[in-house]
């Protein structure tokens, strides 16, 4: 067996450290599906013509932040740290 991180995992706890409370596994999955399922809805009204320019610059912000390509392994979202409505 390999110290270290599972390769598929983002929830392998790092030597020295405590793992997660209790139901926070869960948690965490909720808010990636709510991520994967709001960048799905920005991507389907970026199909749809007929936007004002207000709506343009919104749908262009939650595809931004809620773009998981733009993270250095590609598996997380802004979204995931930074709430859109704070
Ligand atoms: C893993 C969590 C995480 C992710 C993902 C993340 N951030 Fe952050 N970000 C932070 C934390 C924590 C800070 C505060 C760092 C500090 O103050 O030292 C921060 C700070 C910032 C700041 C500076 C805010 C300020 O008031 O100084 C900006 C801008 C920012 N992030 C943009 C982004 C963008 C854009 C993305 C996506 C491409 C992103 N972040 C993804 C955790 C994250």
């Amino acid at each position: 067996m390999t110290a270290g991180y599972a390769a598929d995992s983002d929830l392998a706890v790092p030597p020295g450290y405590s793992a997660l409370p209790p139901g926070a596994a869960d948690e965490i999955r909720a808010v990636e599906e709510e991520i994967d399922r709001t960048e799905a809805a920005a991507l389907i009204l970026a199909g749809n013509a007929g936007l004002d320019p207000y709506q343009k610059i919104t749908m262009l912000g939650k595809l931004l932040l809620f773009d998981k390509t733009l993270s250095v392994n590609r598996n997380q979202a802004c979204v995931f740290c930074h709430m859109p409505e704070t």
